[in-house]
């Protein structure tokens, strides 16, 4: 995994910076990682452009195949992982741990959180490898009624 996509050898996965140009990419990735919770076109546009977002982009062969952003809040002191996705057919390959180091690298406070789906095992997995931890529950915060687990890490 390299993150310079000039250094990239051909088939090899690039992480670097994503921006507006990215909008469409992103809507279809979010589309396949968010079947119930895909957010709407605004929130993507919001995400891909407003300021104090860290916003990274796994790319093969030229496609996004991941996507990671941070959500910076420098007075508090912490940052929320806003969305971490890599399309099905990419998934097992350490795209997501290297998106979630390279996001966390960059976030410059703190602490980070982030907030997941109860039943979302491959995930939380992922989040605890990476030395998070549960702090709390909220209760029915998805639209379907399913908890949120909320988790933490001291960067
Ligand atoms: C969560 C997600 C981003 C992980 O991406 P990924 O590229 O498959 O993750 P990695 O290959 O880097 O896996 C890193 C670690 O996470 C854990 N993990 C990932 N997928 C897992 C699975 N299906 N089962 C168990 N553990 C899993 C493992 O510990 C894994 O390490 P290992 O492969 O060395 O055992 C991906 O499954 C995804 O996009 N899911 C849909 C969107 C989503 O739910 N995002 C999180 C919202 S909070």
């Amino acid at each position: 995994m390299v993150d310079k996509a000039e250094e990239a050898p051909a088939g090899q996965v690039v992480i670097g910076p994503a921006g507006w140009r990215d909008l469409n990419a992103l809507r279809v990735l979010e589309k396949v990682c968010f079947p119930k919770d895909a957010w709407p076109l605004l929130d993507l546009v919001g995400v891909l452009t407003l300021p104090n977002v860290v916003r990274l982009k796994a790319e093969a062969g030229g496609e996004m195949i991941g996507f990671v952003a941070g959500d910076v809040r420098q007075s508090a002191g912490l940052a929320w992982i806003a969305t971490i996705g890599v399309l099905p057919e990419h998934r097992r390959h350490g795209v997501g741990r290297a998106l979630l180091r390279a996001c966390e690298e960059r976030l410059e406070v703190p602490w980070v959180r982030l907030c997941v789906r109860a039943s979302n095992q491959e995930a939380i997995q992922l989040y605890l490898n990476e030395g998070y931890h549960k702090t709390e529950t909220w209760a029915r915060y998805y639209q379907d009624g399913e908890d949120a687990i909320v988790m933490e890490k001291a960067l």
